[in-house]
């Protein structure tokens, strides 16, 4: 295929279960299902050396899966017959494989260090890029030190971000991880939903003075996001003024006019391109809220561990090479043994809306059902992503993925040195994430369980063993990282996303639009039009019952 992308050129259905290889995985997993891991891990004591790589202070273990060396060689096979050495190409070099878009797709481009060149439409996007980071790195120096000021010359305590979605969820997620990095005194908040007791208790620990909004959406036409910015300014004018806003009010966005249509100077918007999509954007501009609590030093060194990671990607061997594993392992479960779900398991409590985060990142990416070409696919894509902090998760649902009747996979990420170091607590932390994932996959066979219960009488015996009984067998991959800091958790999240990239790569999907939340937006805003006293469109029983339950039992009581 030729380095410049043409959609034309490629093949009107993708048809990649048509292929030879996807036949010989299938029938390789029927020949293989009943093996266990215990028995892998008896017969080869090199597993966990063979099967684990590592980049810089993260390590991924992908010993505890249902693979051999052959499904490897399978899955690989299986890669590049998607051609995905070419994908990638096309990617990092700015073409436009977003098609149904017709963008380019260079979230990479943003981690790239000051100096390089990649041409997009003539115009060197690292420079462009640059010239952003220069403009949020003064503004943030500014808040973190005191310079900035309020309209009554006080100086910044609480930041609100106002976003939704990839405007909220990445900078959220980030923030939380890097804590202990953040600078003391200056809270930062996040509002995303429209309900508005989530503005309304934000504003609750706010000073008018002391609060710099961030309305942050890449499209600035989102209405969640422009309702909460409206009710937030709204505030902010009824206590300190209409010529307040300009000193308590910065955009982070791709429109122009509508941040200035908003009332926004232009001089406090930070800038980013149709080439990031929002799931992608945490690396932009829209990253300030997290440059703003970390400052930009801090920041620069969460880019450099993405970029690390784009390095690893873009060069090692598919055989070694990190997210290109992770993508072909789901693969083999989510494809091969019709697993429908893939749970993320942080055990660290910095990390716990990481699960949110690459559910968005991954649900948004991968779950279409229609190829590149507009073809109708007919085998399963995006996996339902889910998940929860460890320990907590395992006095929640760890019972299911024990002694339940589905396979789940599962990523469990666990950083090895905690920045709160408090008694015994991390080591105790520590056994426990790898004490699951031993028990997930060797499981209590019956002999095990028959020694424990020794001492029983026959009949209690036999009702009782079933119980104690785990089937095991059930893979996990396991990232370990030295320490959480905005390197380390750089990489972790640029493996993800080429993770998505690679499957949607191999499923022939376009990993970068989302017109399936757009319908939903369609239908809110008709009902809406409709609760404003428009003639109603018909809709079904339940759906007009229910409006009509509303309007009967609603009390008013907003502006
Ligand atoms: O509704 C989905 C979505 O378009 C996401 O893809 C995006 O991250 C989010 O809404 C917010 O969009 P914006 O940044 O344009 O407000």
């Amino acid at each position: 295929m030729p380095l410049t992308f043409d959609p034309t050129s490629l093949p009107r259905h993708s048809a990649i279960n048509n292929t030879p290889v996807w036949a010989r995985l299938h029938q390789h997993q029927r020949a293989t299902r009943h093996m266990h891991m215990r028995e892998l891990f008896a017969q080869d004591e090199q597993r966990f050396y063979r099967y684990s790589v590592e980049l810089d202070g993260l390590l991924l273990d992908y010993s505890k899966n249902r693979i051999t060396d052959r499904t490897l060689e399978l899955l690989l096979e299986l890669a590049d017959t998607a051609k995905l050495g070419q994908w990638q190409q096309w990617m990092r070099s700015g073409q436009r494989i977003n098609i149904s878009e017709q963008r380019a797709v260079l979230h990479t481009a943003l981690r790239l260090p000051p100096g390089q060149r990649l041409l997009l439409d003539g115009c060197n996007v690292v420079d462009q890029v640059q010239q952003v980071l220069d403009a949020c790195s003064h503004f943030a120096e500014q808040v973190r030190s005191g310079a900035w000021r309020g309209h009554d010359g006080q100086a910044v305590t609480d930041i609100v971000n106002i976003g939704i979605g990839g405007s909220d969820l990445g900078p959220l997620m980030v923030h939380e991880a890097l804590r202990p990095y953040c600078q003391p005194g200056l809270n930062v908040h996040f509002v995303s939903n429209v309900d508005g007791q989530h503005l309304a208790q934000t504003l609750e620990q706010c000073m008018p003075g002391r609060t710099l909004f961030i309305v942050a959406s890449k499209s600035f036409t989102t209405p969640e996001t422009l309702l909460n910015a409206h009710a937030a300014r709204r505030w902010l004018v009824s206590h300190a003024g209409e010529e307040a806003v300009s000193r308590h009010f910065v955009a982070v966005s791709t429109n122009h006019a509508a941040v200035q249509a908003f009332g926004i100077d232009t001089a406090n918007m930070f800038g980013f391109w149709d080439w990031v999509g929002g799931r992608y954007s945490v690396w932009s501009a829209i990253g300030l809220p997290v440059m703003l609590a970390i400052g930009p030093v801090q920041f620069r060194r969460f880019l450099a561990g993405g970029a690390a990671m784009d390095e690893h990607f873009f060069s090692a061997p598919f055989a070694r090479n990190m997210p290109v594993l992770l993508a072909l392992i789901g693969i083999w479960y989510n494809t091969f043994y019709g697993a429908h779900t893939h749970a993320i398991m942080p055990y660290d409590h910095g990390l716990r809306r990481l699960p949110a985060h690459i559910q968005q990142l991954d649900m948004e990416s991968n779950g279409k059902r229609v190829g590149r070409g507009g073809e109708r696919l007919d085998f399963d894509t995006g996996p339902v992503i889910w998940g929860e902090e460890g320990v907590n998760s395992q006095h929640a649902f760890f019972q299911l993925l024990h002694q339940g009747t589905r396979l789940i996979p599962s990523d469990f990420i666990l950083p090895l040195n905690s920045h709160y170091p408090q008694g015994d607590q991390h080591r105790v932390l520590v056994a426990n994430c790898l004490a699951q994932t031993e028990a997930l996959m060797r499981g209590k066979s019956e002999a095990e369980v028959l020694q424990e219960l020794a001492h029983l009488p026959g009949d209690e015996l036999d009702i009782l063993l079933p119980q104690k009984l785990f089937p095991g067998n059930q893979p996990s991959n396991t990232l370990a990282i030295d320490r959480m800091t905005p390197y380390t958790l750089g990489m972790l999240l640029a493996l993800y996303e080429h993770k998505v990239f690679v499957q949607g790569v191999i499923w022939g999907v376009n990993s970068f639009d989302q017109w399936g939340v757009e319908y939903g937006k369609q239908l809110a805003a008709q009902l809406l039009a409709e609760m404003d006293g428009q003639r109603a469109t018909p809709h079904d029983a339940s759906t007009t019952g229910l409006m009509r339950h509303f309007r009967h039992r609603y009390q008013g009581g907003e502006a």
